[in-house]
């Protein structure tokens, strides 16, 4: 490999900003965002939280806040939210509480900005994997197919374990792999930016989870996704610092 991990690391995430800055520009999400949503666990009443703009942003894999329950006054980091739908609706869950919605792509926050007047939603433009974010003031963490993008999730799950409160839990969904990916995605120079390059096997994200100081770490909701499988992944911190 030419140049360091760095440089590497700084391409592929050039290249995924990229991607998701001209999918936002052009609106090129995918049509019928609405049953696509409700196929991936999403009630209607949930989808009818949504402005039309942020439902027809849906980038998903899953529904990562229907493995929660809140109080209402909950603080919720949305990593990686893309247009904002999670934090979005979570917002609606937590009248009292205060939602973080984080991603590197300004163009997509921009979309979420346009409709987060008013709302508990905070709009913050930051790598998943270096939040500046004081530790310890979550409740709970939520993404949705996003750390199968990252290039360093080992860091990106510390980052997220120093954010959460004592016994904070998170709700992912994510992409894995069974077995080796097929050589023409392994081979793709851009495979990374198309969501398949960085997906890693259970075990790994299991170890990787395990290696940030999560427990109780359950991989379910099992999801063919093209040639990769969504899941849902729900793990706590431990409850003392
Ligand atoms: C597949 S989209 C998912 C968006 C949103 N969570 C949803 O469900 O619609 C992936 C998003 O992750 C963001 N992303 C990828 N890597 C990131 C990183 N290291 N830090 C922050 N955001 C990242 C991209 O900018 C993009 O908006």
């Amino acid at each position: 490999m030419v140049g360091s991990n760095s440089d590497w690391e700084f391409q592929v995430k050039s290249q995924i900003k990229r991607r998701y800055a001209r999918q936002a520009l052009e609106d090129n999400f995918r049509p019928n965002s609405a049953t696509r949503m409700k196929e991936l666990g999403y009630s209607q009443d949930m989808i009818s939280l949504l402005p039309d703009e942020l439902q027809g942003a849906f980038s998903g894999c899953g529904c990562p806040i229907s493995d929660l329950t809140f109080a209402g006054n909950e603080v919720v980091i949305d990593l990686g939210c893309g247009a904002g739908i999670d934090g979005f609706i979570a917002s609606k869950l937590v009248p009292s509480g205060v939602v973080i919605s984080v991603d590197f792509t300004f163009e997509m926050l921009k979309i979420l900005q346009n409709h987060a007047q008013g709302t508990p939603v905070n709009v913050l433009a930051s790598d998943v994997e270096s939040l500046p974010l004081r530790s310890g003031i979550a409740d709970y963490a939520i993404s949705n197919a996003v750390f199968n993008l990252t290039p360093n999730k080992d860091m990106a799950y510390r980052e997220m374990h120093r954010i959460l409160k004592p016994r904070g839990r998170i709700a992912l969904c994510d992409l894995v792999c069974n077995g080796e990916l097929p050589r023409e995605i392994l081979e793709d120079p851009l495979a990374h930016t198309t969501s398949l390059g960085g997906v890693v096997d259970e075990d790994k994200m299991r170890s990787a989870l395990e290696a940030a100081g999560f427990v109780e770490i359950k991989i379910k909701n099992h999801f063919q996704f093209s040639v990769v499988v969504a899941v849902m992944i729900t793990a706590q911190r431990k409850g003392s610092n």
